[in-house]
């Protein structure tokens, strides 16, 4: 197991799924992807998270990301396990489910943390770009259900970047002013950023998001 960092290639897998076998760079294409780790079927913090991704599937949609849940139980688990998170959550789960009961993705991406838990996998989130470059690693612990609102401005804020040159200051929410990346020299800020700008300092130049008419 080698350590992930951003930037690196996300490591390719084949693994079963409850949507089959997935070959992950090819599954991926030329969409964003999110690969997600949670402990174990069957259990209370997971299942309301799987149920509010497959609510978020419209968001994802919108942004060109393709999602993908993991966990240590094997495919018949996952697919008994859905029809509750449909019951439950009142959703339809629209995303695959990949069944690492060799563990072989988890170690490929450090997803067991042997001193939280020597067999689960704890709850990773890795972003990846589509030229399936790692581009956000976030850990949490298995008693804390993930924040998806979170990932979905993450997301935002990685694609302002990667499409429009922009950066996203502290506590930034989609529609707020931006930060002009240090990459684009304040002469050149009018010509790509019609809106305008306001420069506070040489290093920090702000402009309104780029994406929004
Ligand atoms: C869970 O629901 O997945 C969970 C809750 C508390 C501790 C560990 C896991």
């Amino acid at each position: 197991m080698a350590t992930i960092r951003l930037g690196d290639e996300a490591p390719n897998f084949s693994a079963k799924s409850t949507e089959g076998t997935i070959d992950f760079h090819d599954w991926l294409g030329d969409s964003w992807g999110i690969l997600f780790s949670h402990p174990a079927d069957y259990t209370p913090v997971c299942t309301t998270e799987l149920g509010t991704v497959a609510k978020y599937k419209q968001e994802f949609d919108k942004r060109n990301v393709k999602v993908v849940a993991l966990s240590v139980d094997g495919v018949d688990s996952h697919n008994d396990w859905i029809k509750d998170i449909n019951e439950t959550q009142g959703t339809v789960v629209n995303f695959p489910i990949i069944a690492d009961e060799d563990r072989n993705v988890s170690e490929l991406y450090d997803m067991i943390h042997p001193n939280a838990d020597s067999k689960l996998t704890v709850r990773s989130v890795f972003v990846i770009d589509p030229e399936k470059k790692v581009k956000l690693i976030i850990t949490y612990p298995a008693s804390t259900g993930r924040n998806f609102d979170e990932l979905l401005r993450v997301i935002d804020s990685l694609q302002l970047t990667a499409y429009h040159k922009v950066a996203t200051p502290a506590n930034w929410n989609n529609g707020d002013d931006c930060v002009v990346v240090p990459s684009v020299a304040t002469a050149d800020i009018p010509s790509i950023f019609p809106k305008g700008y306001k420069e506070i300092k040489p290093y920090l130049r702000m402009t309104p998001q780029p994406n929004l008419n």
